[in-house]
């Protein structure tokens, strides 16, 4: 059995600098048509000059492929003219709560203070991608935040709000009450719980932000994805870290699945008889969302067990050493 899929896009993507860049972007670029690439590297990509230095080095680091990297600018109080200039090199605006995740540090400090940079972006047809948890306890985060996201979405109605890589039910609800709501899912968190991070030995290569929740959370998600859900998009969130990172005393968030994420879809999917619906997950929900057109890229993938590698230039993937039932077409 083969899969022809037509220029899939990850919506949500790592891809870092220097030597990490050089390592991951081609993984990307190779089987996807294009990314948004977050801004958080140190320092955060919240000028108009990093920005473009940014994009330049993502282009060169992905040179030989089709791949549009869609960048994003760091969240802080922008002004309008600072806006203006940048919308036409940015797909949006990441927002962090500081101190959130990883290199989050000088994300928003006080939510208040945000509505006239969002009052702007909504004006200019910005859209705002969030990273949407509170600093409760780990396992509420998600859904504590689910009350701003209410909060942002009505006052901000002209607004395209992207909840970022949502891992809860209770997010999954407002996807249909709030019609300028929109959603990344990982495929991790479409594979796994809470239970597979530290149910049994600890798996620091599925150790991300937001933590994977609860059964019916993860079966929340997959409905929404299998389903293709007009308002999901597919990002992966890999986001890599050396390995002395991940395998330590204080392991970094991150799970890092760009290479294989499209045949673990392909697995998932036809497992649930839903294949039909992986274009839309994958590519069309996004364009469609966004507005953006491509280039045509055909990604072939095929029904032939593969494992996955240990490493990718060091850097350990999710599932490891795992096999899965569909790879790439050679
Ligand atoms: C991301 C990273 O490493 O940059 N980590 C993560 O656990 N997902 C940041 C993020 O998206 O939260
Ligand atoms: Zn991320």
């Amino acid at each position: 059995m083969n899969l022809a899929l037509h220029s899939p896009l990850d919506m949500h993507l790592h891809l870092r600098q220097d030597e990490m860049l050089d390592a991951v972007a081609p993984l990307s670029a190779k089987y996807f048509a294009g990314g948004v690439v977050m801004p958080n590297l140190i320092p955060p990509i919240n000028s108009i000059e990093r920005l473009l230095w940014y994009k330049a080095e993502v282009k060169r680091a992905t040179a030989p492929y089709v791949f549009e990297p869609y960048m994003t600018l760091f969240f802080r109080s922008y002004t309008f003219s600072e806006l203006e200039e940048a919308r036409r090199n940015i797909i949006g605006v990441k927002l962090y709560p500081s101190g959130i995740t990883t290199n989050s540090e000088g994300g928003v400090q006080d939510l208040s203070l945000i509505e006239p940079t969002l009052s702007m972006m909504q004006e200019l047809d910005i859209p705002l991608l969030v990273h949407g948890e509170t600093n409760g306890f780990v396992m509420d985060r998600e859904s504590e935040f689910c009350r701003i996201y209410q909060l942002l979405a009505s006052k901000f109605p002209g607004l395209r709000i992207v909840m970022e890589h949502i891992t809860t039910r209770d997010a999954v609800v407002l996807l249909d009450r709030y019609e300028n709501l929109f959603a990344t899912i990982t495929p991790h968190h479409l594979l796994t719980t809470l239970d597979d991070v530290v149910g049994g030995l600890m798996n620091p290569h599925l150790f991300c932000k937001p933590i994977a929740k609860r059964p019916e959370d993860r079966d929340a998600l997959l409905a929404a994805a299998l389903s293709a859900h007009s308002k999901v998009m597919m990002g992966t969130d890999s986001a890599p870290h050396p390995t002395n990172m991940k395998e330590s005393h204080g392991c970094a968030a991150g799970v890092f699945s760009a290479p294989i994420a499209l045949p673990l879809l392909a697995e998932l999917f036809e497992r649930h008889n839903a294949l039909d619906r992986l274009q839309a997950f994958v590519s069309s929900n996004a364009c469609r969302i966004y507005r953006i057109t491509p280039r045509e890229k055909e990604v072939r993938l095929i029904k032939q067990s593969m494992i996955i590698p240990a490493s990718y230039l060091s850097i350990v993937p999710m599932w490891a050493g795992y096999e899965i039932s569909w790879s790439f077409e050679a």
